[in-house]
């Protein structure tokens, strides 16, 4: 998904970075060791008296020999001449006094220099020994994911799953399946009414041919059909090489759904002409990859009937809608695929106008991405038993994901109109998507053009959610303590995740507030990872506050009282101290 808002990375100059100026007139940080010059500048031939160094020892030095610098010397001179000597004092001279004092200490420089060498080889080769693990280890890892793991046929028959992660189109994301706690599928998927207007591909491609490379005589724009495997539904096409800049990729987006449709409702062998990990060499998604390779147009014409004639014989004698109703998990992948398609063609043909909004504002716009919404929806266990709000919504991705995922009762609030009208946009194409894949949903509710700051009905739903979102990552702090009222009444349990946390740091328990709903909660920070959210490819932080059904006696810890500050101990209130 793209990449909306600020570049919020800009962080301002480090102090660190500010070049010494004038203040070069004024001593270095030494002033513990007095120098008393008698000559000016750095001319050797004249008498000098030095501490320092050499404290105490009165030295002349000879004519033409080299000596290290007292820090005395650097302030000498009119005042060009002590800008000099403070660059030079910054840069390199012997101005930081740890770095003197160990100096002092030692009886010569070349013996310090084997030791710093030491040093710094040692700490090298365990630079590399980790780096050389980590790699390891991805390397491992990649393997585990792209090379074709071995099937057992007969576990395969019972649980009715593939295991492995196919080496092409989809993501490693592939091998976590979730279990089936609600009907995820459709039963009666194949029996539903035909007609739907889906916003097809074709479309995309359409309106930006100018995204489009069209050089290759092997492929011009083609107008192609693919099945879809449960509905009796065929998106068109229009077949094309994209350019960089172009977002939507025909190609790609034909290649994810014919190995989603193969992995997850192919019977074994059907699968295998598909996608096939004992033998790749054959197998459809694999020649399509050569020939997306070899620009080879026609051929990709072919496989697409090839692989259209395979899923009409596979719903003709309804092979498919039986493999799924075995099923006991689904990949979650299918869920993030869905997600993208409806954001592909929901969202993505207008989402620029995301971008109007005013800079650090509480409408700046963001988004969390799918696997990064998998992983904190499981973290508060969220389940179809539940209760799951956005709070600042956006065009609806959370709320749908939710609804999609855990089949949880799942609502939305979001209160800019352009973000409003994409949301209506995207929930359409899902609920129509969601029928060509033959799946269901928890129920959905959206309060668009609506804040959810004092609003009754949006309150009524805050007060009996189990799991909240809040992405206040640029909420300001009116907003930020709007939002923890809106929590006043939350039931024992709910959870809240955001990006920024709910309870601010070194909270303690004020006396006069004990029944604020901040003493009873506990946030807790976990990090996330690159690419897991829109505005940086960056990882960061994220909280999940809980609401605990007591006090958490952490935030009774207070200064400590002044008899015991002394002692150094820190000082727990409890209702026998009055001292906060
Ligand atoms: C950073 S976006 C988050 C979008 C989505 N929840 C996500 O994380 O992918 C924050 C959204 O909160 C909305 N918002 C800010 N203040 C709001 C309010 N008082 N009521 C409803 N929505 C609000 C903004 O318009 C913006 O769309």
């Amino acid at each position: 998904m793209a990449l909306l808002g600020l570049d919020l990375d800009r962080s301002p100059v480090r102090r660190e970075d500010t070049p010494p100026t004038s203040s070069a007139t004024s001593p270095p940080e030494t002033a513990g060791d007095i120098v008393k010059p008698t000559a000016i500048g750095n001319d050797s031939r004249q008498e000098t008296v030095w501490k320092g160094a050499d404290r105490g020892k009165t030295t002349v030095p000879r004519v033409g020999e080299k000596r290290t610098k007292s820090y005395g010397d650097y302030y000498k001179g009119n005042a060009l001449q002590q800008l000099l000597n403070a660059t030079e004092y910054f840069v390199g001279g012997v101005g930081d006094r740890r770095q003197r004092r160990k100096l002092e200490k030692r009886e010569s420089l070349e013996e310090i220099a084997p030791r710093k060498r030491k040093q710094t080889i040692k700490s090298e080769t365990s630079a590399e020994k980790i780096s050389d693990k980590k790699s390891t280890e991805r390397r491992k890892q990649i393997k585990e994911h792209s090379e074709p793991k071995p099937h057992n046929e007969s576990e395969q028959e019972q649980s009715g799953e593939q295991n492995g992660c196919t080496p092409w189109f989809l993501s490693h994301e592939m091998s976590k399946n979730v279990k089936i706690t609600w009907s995820f599928f459709d039963p009666e998927a194949d029996n539903k009414p035909k007609e739907l207007e889906l916003t097809s591909a074709y479309t995309l491609v359409n309106d930006r041919l100018d995204r489009y490379v069209m050089k290759n005589p092997q492929i011009t724009p083609r107008e192609v059909y693919l099945l879809y495997p449960l509905f009796d539904y065929q998106e068109k096409y229009l077949l094309a090489e994209c350019k960089l800049n172009a977002w939507f990729n025909p190609i790609a987006d034909i290649a994810r759904v014919m190995e989603l449709t193969a992995t997850v409702y192919m019977p074994e062998k059907a699968r295998k002409k598909v996608i096939d990990f004992d033998n790749p060499s054959n197998c459809l998604i694999k020649r399509w990859d050569d020939a997306v390779n070899r620009h080879d147009g026609d051929q990709l014409v072919q496989l697409i009937e090839e692989y259209n004639s395979l899923v009409a014989k596979l719903r003709k004698n309804g092979q498919m809608i039986q493999h799924i109703r075995q099923r006991k998990t689904f990949p979650q992948l299918l869920v993030h695929e869905i997600m993208n398609q409806c954001y592909l063609r929901g969202v993505l043909p207008d989402y620029r106008k995301l971008r109007s909004y005013k800079a650090f504002s509480n409408y700046v716009y963001g988004e969390l991405m799918p696997s990064f919404l998998s992983r904190a929806f499981n973290q508060c266990n969220l389940s179809h038993t539940k209760v799951f709000i956005d709070l600042g919504s956006g065009v609806g991705n959370c709320t749908i994901q939710a609804a999609l995922e855990y089949g949880c009762e799942s609502y939305g609030v979001e209160i800019m109109d352009h973000a409003s009208r994409l949301c209506r946009l995207q929930t359409e194409e899902f609920e129509k998507r969601c029928a060509i894949w033959g799946v269901r949903h928890g129920a959905m509710k959206f309060f668009l053009g609506e804040s959810f700051v004092d609003n009754a009905p949006v309150q009524e739903v805050i007060d009996r959610s189990d799991v909240i979102l809040v992405n206040n990552y640029l909420f300001d702090s009116e907003l930020s303590k709007k939002v923890v009222d809106l929590f006043s009444n939350l039931k024992t349990g709910t959870q809240i995740i955001s990006l920024k946390p709910i309870v601010p740091p070194g909270y303690t328990i004020s006396w006069g507030h004990p029944e604020s709903i901040l003493s009873r909660m506990k946030c807790t920070r976990y990090t996330y990872g690159e690419n897991d959210v829109s505005w940086t490819s960056k990882g960061g932080f994220y909280y999940i506050t809980e609401v605990l059904p007591h006090i958490n006696e952490e935030y009774l810890r207070a200064l400590p009282a002044r008899s015991q500050r002394t002692r150094g101990k820190e000082l727990v209130l409890n209702a026998f101290t009055n001292n906060v």
